[in-house]
């Protein structure tokens, strides 16, 4: 099927943090129509197994490529990590993911060549991040370390509280034994946890935000392939989920700073 440029781009994620992902798009690409699919029945992938997690994004990548996206993001840093192969082989379209557009900024920002990075279990055995830095820059020291607590922080919606202060004063210890210059927030709802990170980490590092980080490639890409949608009319936003959309539409508007609209539920 040919490609139409008012097509939408489709981004997944296993639940409600891609949205991080769609806000940058939507003020990066303001003309762009969009569809989300948020998995949030099976949330969260991170503590998963790999075959579960390529299950259920072989099931959401069928799903988007049947509303005839024009470009899949694969907004979730798990599934990006384990399940790339398994998209790519399914989609006729271009598929972009996090990991790399987070390991591309991390490696344009490093002075030091010294690079932590911080996600799900899942992302962090992985090593996905490590082999798209070094990909890059062989020479790069990588220093990761997993953050299990943080989504479930997130979504309590404790940005700023002294639990998830603690917690993250716990997890980067090690990290910041090394002397790195660039953190790497590999997981989709660590961008809403910048200000606290920041401050527990020092000035002295810079975080890079893997939702920023794709919204600029997608603009790249897009743009590079003459695929930008064409029309200046305000485009249609769609959004997708898997269980009963309350909890994800008063959490989402955070993760969005905007009312959300358009959400409708898909029985598997
Ligand atoms: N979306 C996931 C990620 O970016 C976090 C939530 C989950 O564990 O499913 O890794």
């Amino acid at each position: 099927m040919q490609n139409q440029l008012s097509n939408p781009i489709g981004v997944f994620d296993s639940g409600v943090g891609g949205l991080t992902v769609v806000r940058a798009l939507m003020e990066r690409l303001p003309f762009e129509n969009i569809i989300y699919f948020g998995d949030t029945a099976r949330v969260p992938y991170g503590v998963k197994s790999i075959e579960t997690i390529a299950h259920y994004s072989r099931q959401i990548t069928e799903f988007l490529l049947q509303q005839q996206v024009k470009l899949l993001i694969v907004a979730c840093n798990t599934m990006a990590a384990v399940a790339w192969p398994t998209i790519q082989d399914l989609s006729p379209v271009p598929v972009l993911d996090v990991i790399n557009a987070g390991a591309r900024t991390a490696v344009n920002v490093t002075r030091a060549r010294y690079v932590g990075v911080i996600g799900t279990p899942a992302t962090i055995n992985s090593n996905a991040y490590a082999r798209a830095i070094h990909g890059y820059d062989s020479e790069i020291r990588i220093f990761s370390q997993a953050c299990p607590l943080f989504v479930p922080l997130v979504e309590e919606g404790w940005l700023d509280h002294p639990v998830t202060r603690l917690t993250a004063q716990e997890y980067l210890k090690p990290v910041l034994c090394h002397p790195i210059d660039t953190l790497v927030l590999g997981c989709t709802h660590y961008p809403l946890l910048k200000p606290l990170l920041q401050d527990v980490v020092g000035s002295g590092i810079q975080l890079v935000d893997s939702a920023e980080a794709m919204a600029e490639q997608t603009s790249v890409v897009l743009h590079g392939q003459n695929q930008e949608n064409p029309a200046r009319t305000l485009p249609e936003y769609r959004f997708f989920v898997t269980d009963v959309p309350l909890r994800f539409q008063s959490i989402g508007e955070r993760f969005l700073g905007r009312t959300l609209p358009n959400v409708r539920v898909v029985k598997w």
